[in-house]
């Protein structure tokens, strides 16, 4: 388990959107949900390697704006074709208003 890493605050990324953040030279979308929850997948759709981080936010799912597939941000997997892959999903962590996350996926999907 790596230890968990700082990525901003709370406040930078309003409910229903999306940043992208380098961690360690991996790019991870941050979202903030519409269940008020913020979750952290690889921001890499998993079909023709976009960043998810430009898609929209739709409940807990992040729609690749490419080709439609949508991504839960729960258990990183496609709610819909094209994407058949799941994306890898990172424990996230809220403290003292910073969100931090941890870069070993908790869904067991690594990168390609
Ligand atoms: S690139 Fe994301 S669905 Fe095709």
């Amino acid at each position: 388990m790596s230890e968990p890493v700082l990525i901003c605050s709370t406040e930078d990324v309003p409910k229903g959107t999306a940043i992208s953040a380098d961690v360690d030279g991996t790019q991870i979308a941050i979202v903030h949900a519409e269940d008020d929850q913020f979750y952290a997948v690889r921001d890499e759709c998993s079909h023709a390697a976009v960043a998810l981080s430009e898609g929209e936010v739709e409940g807990c799912t992040l729609e690749c704006w490419l080709h439609g597939s949508r991504f839960d941000l729960r258990t990183g997997e496609p709610t819909g074709l094209p994407a058949t892959e799941p994306v890898p999903v990172y424990p996230v962590e809220i403290r003292d208003g910073g969100i931090y996350i941890s870069l070993t996926p908790s869904n067991g999907v690594t990168a390609p």
